[in-house]
């Protein structure tokens, strides 16, 4: 939701921090800010807008100084105001912490801080923290101590960086992000590896309920109890230093056009990983597989093609509601998480809950470095590259694709592995995305729109509706084309587009069929298909491919569309409104 960093540099370290806030501005980009230790004193700059934004007007990369901390806000506690935009001084203004997360009990503490004389300015439950360790350093004169006190105090799950007026930064982690990483100039602390992308792939993990104290001198790292940690240094993905936009104009664009080189990337898992995820599957009594959002929308085609086409019977679970769900968590249970950045609070908690019921947890997920691989039985990486743009696209084809794969190796081939000719396909229909931004011209005033899809293709209108909801701002529902007899079509009329997915495969004639229900009610029609057919007014052909894998490419066109209209509609469509990358909060 926010992101946090911190570097102790030998140089000015304002610069990197800006650098470094921008790509991780994915997690959150209502307001930004930065502290920067000069002398003795600690200057904070930080207003609302983005990154760039916030920078132009304050010029937050002059500050001198090399000792400094940054933050991006996704507001959860106090409006999105300038006040409310971390570093947050503590009242003396001795020390400033940034934070990610959220104290539960910021009220109770906040009203004894209060009592006690410290002083707050704004609305977030963040500015407890640096009160609480100015107090807890005043007391025993110790960073260690100070930091031992202020995590046992605080509830729920964070992660923070604090910078004292000696040069010291202080991180802590419960639940929430937090790497290190070395660099020649200097070390860093962020919630992301991008935080220092391209400048070292040397890191140190930092645990769940550890807190590092960071200076020039080095790094050491305590449990919550201020025992010593060891810490190894690892190398992480070189992948991770691709992280520009190249030749396209925004990150969900040049996430699109990658498709066809990434399905192919998570296609090819290793022999060991087939082995070990075949093992696990064949030898479990229950299968569940989750995720949120999109990666959700991925678990219903991932459960559809292992029912389908190998023995492993799959219940999807929204991990959402996965504490609410009738599981049945045992030894014998596999759960299959899917998540792009492995930090939602949501999945991470579904997955805590089995863990402790000594269910075995497979992951696919994209950021090799999060928590949920950490935690994983067996985590699959789904090798698409970093995806910046909020809505997920690529890593969408990656999960499907990974999927794919373990069908086909558990099916004994019956689903087809080479995926050479679906990255052709998408090849193909990207070229024409010409013609997909003239439909969205035409359609951007459009306020409704129902998106049809029957059998596995349902999931892929779900998926499409998702984009089109959260990159153009337009309502967009997804029903399986028999559903819309029995109450929706009431909503249709003459300024209603209905967009139906409908290749020619088994569902073809029952989707032509709602088709023509809904043109007679007024509506204009959308075909996805193979086929041209009269009843469309707009027609956006799909090449043909065995029908098995068809929802690889056509969630595309949607992808498309959706990034277009949200162009003709004036929406940022790698930072649509009130929304963050990963929602690591619950
Ligand atoms: C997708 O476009 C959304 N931004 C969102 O639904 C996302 O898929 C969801 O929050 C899950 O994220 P994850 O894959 O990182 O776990």
């Amino acid at each position: 939701m926010c992101s946090i960093i911190g570097f102790v540099s030998s140089k000015q370290a304002s610069p990197s921090i800006v650098q470094g806030l921008r790509r991780m501005e994915y997690r959150g980009y209502d307001s930004a800010g930065i502290a920067v230790l000069e002398g003795k004193k600690i200057h904070v700059r930080k207003g609302v807008g983005k990154v760039a934004e916030v920078n132009n007007m304050l010029g937050m990369d002059e500050l001198p100084g090399y000792v400094a901390v940054g933050h991006t806000r996704w507001a959860t506690h106090g409006g999105v105001t300038e006040k409310n935009a971390h570093p947050h001084l503590s009242s003396s203004g001795k020390l400033a912490i940034v934070h990610n997360g959220i104290v539960d009990n910021y009220r109770v503490l906040k009203e004894s801080l209060l009592k006690e004389g410290f002083s707050f300015r704004s609305e977030t439950d963040s500015e407890v923290i640096a009160n609480l360790l100015e107090k807890a350093f005043a007391e025993t004169r110790s960073i260690e101590e100070s930091m031992m006190r202020v995590v046992t105090q605080i509830d729920g799950k964070y992660a923070f960086v604090a910078i004292f007026d000696d040069g010291t930064l202080a991180a802590a982690r419960f639940h929430e992000p937090l790497i290190i990483g070395i660099g020649e100039n200097g070390y860093y602390v962020a919630s992301d590896v991008l935080g220092f992308a391209g400048v070292t792939d040397k890191v140190v993990y930092v645990d769940n309920g550890e807190f590092a104290a960071i200076d020039s001198e080095g790094i050491s790292i305590f449990d919550f109890q201020g025992n010593p940690v060891p810490h190894g240094v690892t190398r992480v993905a070189e992948e991770f230093g691709v992280i520009g936009k190249g030749k396209y104009v925004h990150f969900t664009l040049k996430e699109i056009f990658e498709q066809p080189q990434t399905i192919a990337m998570a296609a090819k898992l290793t022999e060991s990983e087939l082995k070990e995820v075949s093992r696990l599957l064949t030898e479990a009594s229950r299968v569940y597989v989750l995720g949120c959002g999109t990666s959700y929308h991925a678990a219903l085609l991932g459960c559809r093609l292992l029912s389908e086409y190998t023995q492993v019977n799959a219940t999807p679970v929204l991990a959402s509601e996965a504490k609410f769900f009738p599981t049945k968590y045992d030894s014998k249970t596999v759960l299959i998480a899917l998540s792009q950045s492995g930090e939602t609070a949501d999945v991470l908690e579904a997955v805590e809950i089995g863990l402790e019921k000594g269910a075995k947890v497979v992951s696919l997920v994209n950021v090799a470095t999060s928590t949920l691989a950490r935690i994983s039985t067996l985590s699959i990486g789904l090798r698409c590259g970093p995806e910046i743009g909020v809505a997920a696209t690529k890593s969408f084809t990656s999960q499907l694709a990974t999927f794919y794969a373990i069908a086909s190796h558990l099916s004994g081939g019956r689903v087809p592995s080479d995926l050479g000719g679906v990255s052709k396909g998408i090849s193909e229909l990207l070229v024409k995305q010409t013609h997909l931004r003239e439909v969205a011209r035409r359609m951007k005033g459009a306020s409704d729109i129902y998106v049809l899809g029957t059998g596995p293709h349902y999931c892929v209108a779900l998926e499409g509706a998702l984009k089109i909801k959260e990159l153009a701002y337009v309502h967009a529902e997804a029903l399986p084309g028999g559903e819309l007899k029995h109450g929706p079509l009431a909503l249709l009329d003459p300024s209603v587009y209905v967009i139906v997915v409908n290749p020619t495969d088994a569902t073809y004639v029952d989707m032509l069929a709602s088709a023509h229900e809904a043109k007679s009610r007024g509506a204009k029609i959308i075909g996805i298909s193979d086929k041209p057919s009269d009843v469309y007014d707009e027609w956006v052909g799909l090449p043909k491919l065995d029908p098995s894998l068809l929802p690889l490419v056509e969630v595309v066109p949607f992808q498309a569309l959706a990034y277009y209209l949200a162009v003709e509609r004036n929406a940022d469509p790698d930072y649509p409104r009130n929304l963050a990358k990963s929602v690591t909060v619950k």
